[in-house]
């Protein structure tokens, strides 16, 4: 931020129609940011390095978690198109399956070791600019965690 030259934008105060209000004030829309455990975040602080807990903290900052679920068990993504639901990230789902190159491809690409695309609202075009040693911690961090059915979590 401090390499970017300055600007005096002004940013507009943010406007929520009545719907919004009330929905937010019944706890109609999700709001995964106020939901990240920032406590448990402050708490890992883990090196940067190719591991299993690296991952999970690359995992929780980069929003894995808060699409394919606390224990990646994908689903159903609340308030979100209900297609295409998040996918198992557990050893259980097919990514259980792959190599770590496949995985590695896939994010790159877009493009599953099977030819299918990926539905542009998981954001792999970002993903895909992580380092070989960020998605390795990641893909570390997936296979350590217990398999579970989809949509359990
Ligand atoms: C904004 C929500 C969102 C975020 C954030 C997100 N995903 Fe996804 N992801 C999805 C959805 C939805 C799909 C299913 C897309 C489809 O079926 O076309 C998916 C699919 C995938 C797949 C394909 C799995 C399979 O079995 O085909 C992988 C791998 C994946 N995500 C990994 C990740 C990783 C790793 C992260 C974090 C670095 C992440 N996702 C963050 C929503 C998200």
């Amino acid at each position: 931020m401090r390499s970017r030259p300055k600007q005096n934008n002004t940013t507009p105060a943010p406007v929520l129609g009545i719907v919004g209000r009330v929905l937010i004030a019944t706890g109609g829309l999700p709001f995964p940011a106020i939901e990240v455990q920032h406590e448990h975040l402050a708490a890992m602080h883990p090196s940067a390095g190719v591991s299993a807990a690296y991952g999970e903290y690359l995992a929780r900052i980069s929003g894995c978690i808060s699409c394919h679920g606390a224990g990646l068990s994908g689903g159903h993504l609340q308030g979100a198109p209900s297609d295409p639901p998040a996918q198992n990230l557990t050893p259980a789902g097919d990514v259980g399956r792959w190599t770590f190159a496949q995985f590695t491809s896939t994010i790159r690409t877009g493009t599953r070791p099977d030819g299918t695309h990926i539905n542009s609202f998981m954001p792999w075009p970002d993903f895909a600019q992580m380092s070989t040693a960020e998605l390795h911690a990641i893909w570390l961090y997936l296979k350590s965690v217990p398999p579970r059915p989809t949509g359990h979590g």
